[in-house]
């Protein structure tokens, strides 16, 4: 029989406990899928009393999550501690120091660090794994740079963030406001005590920053990407959206245009409701890929929680007890390019635009004149409220145009007398 692969374990919060459990319970079926027994050796975390569904007693107990880079009975280190810095990153430097292979879910170090990290990885001869680092259980990293290896990847589009796509659809879905569905996913655990990296698109773009990295060949770049959050979509908002056929969907979304430049962008945008992503609902993810000759594929399940990234973390211990050593991000690093990064006012698209007016005569004519003199064209307009009640919603949803004509219309928009707020304009991606 082949040695065993001997994991040292950092962290034993949700998805650590997760990964025991499933290391516990199928030991003889993943034997026999990696060609070898896998057996945890050592575990770290915070605090050794603690109360855990799995018992860890077997594993010898290390204070100092670094030091399982420093054993001679680990072979792999699993990192679950998160973190963009700090000891998560101590120790994946420790462990390339000492040529152990190391997994992480931490996609927040990836973002910011991945390429420093993938050169170290690969001049050590170990495997840098992190299925779990995007979209939780959905094999989107195996899928990208294996499955479609001999694709030329267009675009990966998705929806990277359970807990935004859990509030959009319960908003959607009740009619409340964003702040008490907000407090909802806190209270049931969806949403963080510290919820903003989820809600202000963060997380989705650290995800985002991978994915592209792997589509395209070039290093991963978190500060090239333009997040913006759902915090400010009303109910309103979302209404508009049901009654003109869309879903809105936090997107994040990478893609090559004609001149080899990328956009990266991470933004509420309205989906078309029978797309691919707009029929995905609650904490779920989904990542919708582009390629050729392919064409289009989507992967959807679940994002978070203890089962999906815990098997997410076992098959890169699968892949790596089977002798799997693959370049971080697809190529080496030494042939990752540095991208041509494209603004996001750089995409052609419809547009959706909510304005709050005065109802008073000739408001509309002079919006819609505004937006003639930037050449953007009205697919259609709603108004709606009282000839009373000021204010009133006016919402135009726009035929394709460049972002930045339309900036220049809304700046002239927002001049008039008659603007009492500012305007939500959301994209629309009717390929989603
Ligand atoms: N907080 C993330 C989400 C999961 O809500 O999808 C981990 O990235």
């Amino acid at each position: 029989m082949s040695d065993p692969l001997r994991i040292g374990l950092a962290g034993l919060g949700t998805v650590g406990c997760g990964v025991v459990k499933i290391l516990q319970k199928q030991a003889e079926q993943i034997e026999q899928r990696a060609g070898r027994p896998v057996r945890i050796t050592a575990v770290s975390a915070r605090n050794k009393g603690a109360d855990r569904c799995v018992d860890v007693s077997a594993y010898d107990w290390v204070e100092d999550p670094v030091a399982l880079a420093l054993r001679d009975d680990v072979d792999v280190v699993v990192e679950l501690i998160g973190g963009e810095a700090g000891v998560a990153k101590d120790l994946a430097e420790a462990c390339f120091a000492n040529k152990k292979h190391f997994i992480t879910a931490n996609k927040a170090m990836l973002a910011h660090h991945g390429v420093a990290l993938a050169a170290a990885a690969e001049k050590a001869g170990v495997a840098l794994a992190y299925e779990a680092a995007v979209a939780g259980g959905i094999p989107v990293i195996k899928t990208m740079r294996e499955g479609l290896a001999g694709n030329d990847i267009i675009s990966v589009q998705g929806i990277l963030n359970g807990t935004c796509n859990y509030i959009l659809s319960t908003m959607r879905e009740t009619g409340r406001s964003f702040g008490d569905v907000l407090k909802e996913a806190q209270d049931k655990g969806y949403a963080e005590a510290d919820p903003s990296f989820d809600i202000g698109g963060v997380d989705a773009a650290h995800k985002l920053a991978i994915l592209t990295a792997l589509a395209f060949g070039v290093k991963p770049d978190f500060e090239a990407l333009s997040t913006e959050g759902i915090e400010s979509i009303t109910a309103q908002d979302i209404a508009f959206a049901t009654e003109l056929g869309y879903r809105i969907k936090l997107i994040g979304l990478a893609r090559k245009l004609d001149d080899d430049s990328i956009v990266q962008s991470v933004a509420p945008c309205f989906v078309p409701v029978k797309g691919a992503l707009g029929s995905v609902e609650g904490v779920f993810n989904a990542v919708l890929i582009d390629a050729d000759p392919l064409d289009t594929i989507v992967l959807e399940g679940r994002g978070a929680g203890e089962g999906p990234t815990a098997s997410a973390v076992v098959s890169d211990i699968i892949d790596i007890a089977a002798g799997s050593c693959l370049p971080c991000f697809g190529v080496p690093v030494a042939m990752l390019k540095e991208a041509q990064w494209a603004s996001a006012d750089a995409l052609t698209a419809g547009y959706y635009i909510r304005l709050q007016v005065d109802d008073k005569p000739g408001v509309i004519a002079t919006i819609s004149a505004a937006l003639r003199d930037h050449d953007i064209s009205i697919e259609s307009l709603i108004q709606r409220g009282h000839d009373d009640a000021s204010p009133v919603s006016v919402v135009i949803v726009t035929h394709d145009c460049k972002a930045g004509a339309l900036q220049k219309a809304l700046d002239a928009i927002a001049a008039l007398p008659a603007m009492l707020d500012k305007p939500c304009v959301l994209r629309i991606e009717e390929g989603s």
